[in-house]
């Protein structure tokens, strides 16, 4: 049997404008993730497991853009096995889908590591990234590749999306370790519209929006000093400043800026939504001391779920 497991993940800056080359910060969430197994199997064909979509099928019988189905028929494509061999494929997940925290992403590298490790196809972090991102791309037409970086390295990365359309990453520092309350509104949003919104956005007055993107640029550039070198409070008041940009961008919604403001009441240094928007998950940066509180006043205030983690 072979097991593999990749993070979910959080966008800290720079969502929507890293799609159009600004650079984005975005970091691991290792307190939900993707497993998958992959063992020989004594049936005939690829019997895939994923309760959590409610899904078992054979292979053959899904649809091949069907997004489990892509990866397997992909790796199985690109190491040249053949004949197809008898695999049992189970897949587990808790990371919460269509919430902005990269769970197609994880699925795509933990089944695809696990897959190649159990046909010996050795594949570096470099090709799995760029495999992910093909697949990321049938199912999310535009997407920067950040959600497939961060989620193949597992480690905070500073984004910019090359013209190519490849990514260049480098990870960032962390001079102060630092508290986040994640909160999920509970609604799922695919970011394919909220991109999909943006781009009109850009096409309806190109002037514009490229200087908001050249804002969240500034905040961007900001924030990762303000990281590596440790101020806080700085950095509150930069998530901040990006929410209201994706404001104006119109990929906020009602539930996500009543749990931003929810959060500042109860003390947090800032907050902001994160990763597509119009639903999904936004982040507050609390102390230690407050990420309780901060939590709670989230759930009073609709959040479906809140999870607290350290940004190291
Ligand atoms: C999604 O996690 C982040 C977006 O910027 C889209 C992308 O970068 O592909 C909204």
């Amino acid at each position: 049997m072979t097991i593999s497991s990749a993070p979910g993940k959080i966008i800290l800056f720079g969502e929507h404008a890293v799609v159009y080359g600004r650079p984005a910060l975005a970091v691991p969430v290792m307190q939900v993730h993707a497993d998958v197994e992959v063992s020989d199997s004594a049936r005939r064909g690829v019997w895939i497991d994923a309760p959590a979509v409610g899904l078992q099928a054979e292979l053959t019988t899904l649809p091949s853009d069907h997004p489990i189905a892509s990866v397997i028929n992909n790796l199985f494509f690109l190491s040249g096995v053949s004949p197809f061999p008898n695999l049992e494929v189970k897949i587990s997940s808790t990371i919460p889908v269509a919430a902005g925290l990269g769970s197609g992403a994880a699925v795509t590298v933990a089944l695809t590591r696990a897959l190649a490790a159990h046909l010996n196809h050795a594949m570096t972090d470099e090709e799995l990234n760029a495999f992910t991102y093909e697949i990321e791309k049938l199912h999310h037409g535009t997407p920067s590749g950040i959600d497939n970086t961060v989620v193949t390295y597992a480690r905070p990365v500073y984004f910019v999306k090359s013209p190519a359309g490849e990514g260049d990453a480098t990870t960032f520092t962390v001079g102060q370790p630092f508290t986040l309350v994640i909160g999920d509104t509970g609604i799922s949003a695919p970011t394919r519209e909220s991109v999909a919104v943006v781009r009109k956005l850009l096409e309806s007055d190109p002037k514009y929006w490229d200087n908001v993107f050249d804002q969240v640029e500034e905040i961007s550039f900001a924030a990762r000093r303000v990281i590596e070198d440790g101020w806080l409070k700085m950095l509150g008041a930069l998530m901040d400043e990006n929410h209201m940009l994706l404001q104006e961008m119109t990929v906020s919604s009602a539930e996500l800026d009543r749990l931003v403001e929810a959060a500042r009441r109860a003390g947090a240094l800032g907050a902001k939504l994160s990763g597509g928007g119009r639903g999904g998950n936004m982040i507050a940066l609390v102390t230690p001391e407050t990420a309780e509180t901060v939590s709670l006043a989230l759930k009073e205030a609709g959040a479906r779920n809140t999870i607290i983690t350290q940004v190291t």
